[in-house]
């Protein structure tokens, strides 16, 4: 995601350069301030028995607590009128470069398609659209997300963009009735908005974060880590080293096992700001990936306000690519989100919609640049494909293929 105007998420070197970081925010409207406090009964009532809940857990309530957290509330969140852009709102051309990449692997026994966290609907919209033209539609494009304030959204998206190919759409609840899929899972920037756990590293002890009640306020404090959260965190991090910060998703691996679990034959494309484990955990990174997105502007202090922010830190896709590989399935492409968009005809796609409408050539310019310039999205992004049972070239990945970093 990105936070307007062209700016992408915070790195290592531009975290506090080029990032528009909010020193003050200004503050939200009353009634979203009520909002937020009734968020806040729940988180207190869930710290009071144990005078704290880890950091995970209050990022899970945060984010998702029903009605209440920032993805299932009613507030706009994607766009220039929400929090933060993603690249399929910032242009049809990356999802139409997904859509190409589906083509090569569609066929008569692998013909579905299902998406993870589908935002806005607008990248379905664009790569059923797009599928459509090349005549490969999919039997069925299935739809799960956790929010169902943007599955409201996602509908008329679809009615508005695409009302001829609504009729291909499935939203489920869960996977249970998606047993031997023969078909593409996608899924872009779901990982990031995932609950992580935080931990710092302190005198060779790993400490878990934790959230708790001061003065009627929410504070982080460190306790000690139980032994499976510190091997979780040895495994990544041989040294140990005084004062460091840093984060990991604990659902990475029963996630992907889920999919591993019913994919009986396809691909599986997951795209998200990240790195391999060994740029993630840097000994430089010192204070970690986690950041919180508010109207456009990035801060660090995931405490503020509750449920009327982002919070999301970077994926570690060595770990993605771990999970696979114990789940089964093979990791079959890595490369950064400008390679990929490359080897997948964006220059083609670029071209053609030039023709069609030649007076949009600056937008369309400025889309490209965003998408693929290293220092805007094509480099910060990450494609990760993951297979089963296929063995269909992946063009997205033929040049500049990563796997051998992770
Ligand atoms: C940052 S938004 C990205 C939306 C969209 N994919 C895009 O690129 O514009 C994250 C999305 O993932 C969804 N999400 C997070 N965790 C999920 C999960 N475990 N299963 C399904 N959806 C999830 C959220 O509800 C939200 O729609």
């Amino acid at each position: 995601m990105l936070c307007l105007p062209q700016q992408t998420k915070a790195t290592l070197t531009d975290k506090l350069s080029a990032m528009k970081v909010a020193t003050t925010l200004s503050p939200p409207p009353n009634n979203a301030i009520i909002h937020s406090q009734k968020l806040c009964q729940h988180i207190a009532e869930a710290i009071a028995p144990s005078g704290s809940i880890p950091f995970r857990q209050f990022m899970e309530m945060a984010l998702y607590e029903p009605a209440l957290g920032y993805y299932v509330a009613g507030q706009r969140k994607l766009g220039s009128a929400g929090d933060f852009i993603t690249a399929p709102e910032i242009s049809p051309l990356f999802s139409q470069c997904l859509a190409e990449q589906c083509a090569e692997v569609l066929d008569s026994t692998v013909k579905d398609i299902l998406e993870f966290g589908a935002g806005s609907g607008i990248m379905a919209s664009h790569i059923l659209l797009h599928l459509e033209s090349l005549n490969q539609l999919p039997k069925h494009y299935y739809i799960i997300d956790l929010s169902p304030d943007l599955i409201a959204l996602q509908k008329q998206t679809l009615a508005s963009l695409a009302p001829h190919l609504v009729n291909k759409v499935t939203w489920l609840n869960d996977l249970s009735t998606l047993k031997n899929f023969n078909g593409i899972i996608l899924g872009n920037e779901v990982l990031d908005a995932m609950p992580i756990e935080l931990f710092t590293l302190d005198k060779n002890n790993v400490m878990q974060t934790h959230v708790t009640m001061n003065d009627h306020q929410f504070k982080l404090i460190q306790k000690t880590a139980n032994k499976t959260m510190s091997q979780q965190v040895r495994h990544r991090i041989e040294r140990i080293k005084d004062d460091y910060t840093s984060e990991f998703n604990p659902n990475i691996d029963s996630w992907i096992e889920q999919l591993a679990n019913i994919l009986h034959r396809g691909l599986i494309l997951l795209i998200d700001y990240g790195y391999t484990r060994r740029e993630y955990y840097h000994p430089d990174r010192t204070e970690g990936t986690l950041i919180c997105h508010y109207r456009h502007q990035v801060h660090h202090d995931p405490l503020w306000y509750p449920s009327l922010q982002d919070i999301t830190a970077n994926v570690d896709f060595t770990h993605i690519a771990e999970a696979a590989d114990n789940s089964g399935l093979t990791v079959a492409g890595f490369t950064n989100q400008a390679s990929f968009l490359i080897n997948s005809g964006l220059e083609k796609l670029f071209s053609a919609t030039l023709e069609r409408a030649p007076d949009q050539s600056y937008q369309l310019a400025q889309q490209v640049r965003t998408l693929s310039l290293p220092s805007e999205m094509g480099d910060r992004f990450h494609v990760m494909a993951l297979t089963k049972k296929i063995q269909s070239p992946l063009s997205g990945f033929s040049s500049f293929d990563m796997k051998h970093k992770l």
